[in-house]
């Protein structure tokens, strides 16, 4: 399963590609809000320091306003993916996208249909938002394994990219569906590594060893 970070902050990112586990990003216009450069700045920094895809949203709701935004997004680098709300207009900018070869990421699917018709008219991606599932007393992860089932029943190359993940066993349970990519925020990766039973290991081996060593 590929790993992408889900932050426009640029010193998250970097220490995400320090630690060895980064696939790509993806940003929205909220992620993009809580810091103080331009979207499209942010965009071309982060760029520089992913080869990965780096996810990018349009903000136009009309089918022309969003294919000339993915237009203009993808000239800050070779690797952007124009994020393409799913609405009725967001599927015709992803049809005519993917006959130009601009990649696709489909976002907010909270469906199962939605899913279908994205992977129908060419998304490269598609972004079912589990967490926020989650948060209205609905099974998010559920979603993952109906999109993963349709999608072998018919072998789309759409990529399930699982979104709005909040914890680590979001990102396990996602695995073991087998979703393709998993994007998650900065916290969530610091999170996974951890274990208290490293920690007392870890802790234990030093001691033992200065103590056992103290008057060498
Ligand atoms: O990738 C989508 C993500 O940014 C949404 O996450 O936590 O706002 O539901 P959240």
């Amino acid at each position: 399963m590929k790993f992408f970070i889900d932050t426009a902050n640029i010193e998250e990112i970097k220490d995400a590609v320090l630690m060895g586990v980064l696939d790509g990003v993806t940003t929205n216009p909220s992620l993009a809000a809580k810091e103080s450069a331009p979207y499209r700045d942010l965009l071309k920094e982060i760029c520089k320091v992913v080869s990965g895809p780096v996810s990018a949203e349009v903000l136009a709701t009309d089918f022309e306003g969003m294919v000339k935004e993915a237009n203009e997004l993808v000239e800050i680098a070779d690797n952007i993916v124009v994020k393409i709300p799913t609405i009725s207009e967001g599927l015709k900018a992803i049809k005519a996208l993917n006959q130009q070869g601009i990649m696709t990421n489909a976002t907010l699917v909270f469906s199962p249909s939605q899913a279908l018709l994205v992977a129908k008219a060419g998304a490269s991606y598609v972004s079912p938002f589990i967490g926020r599932l989650d948060d209205i007393s609905s099974l998010g992860m559920d979603l993952i394994q109906n999109i993963v089932t349709i999608y072998n029943n018919y072998n789309f190359n759409t990529e399930v990219l699982v979104a709005s993940v909040r914890h680590p066993m979001h990102v396990v349970e996602a695995a073991l569906i087998g979703a393709d990519v998993c994007t998650m925020p900065y916290k969530v990766i610091k999170n996974l590594i951890k274990h208290p039973l490293t920690d007392i290991g870890l802790k234990k081996f030093i001691a033992d060893y200065k103590k056992a060593n103290k008057d060498k």
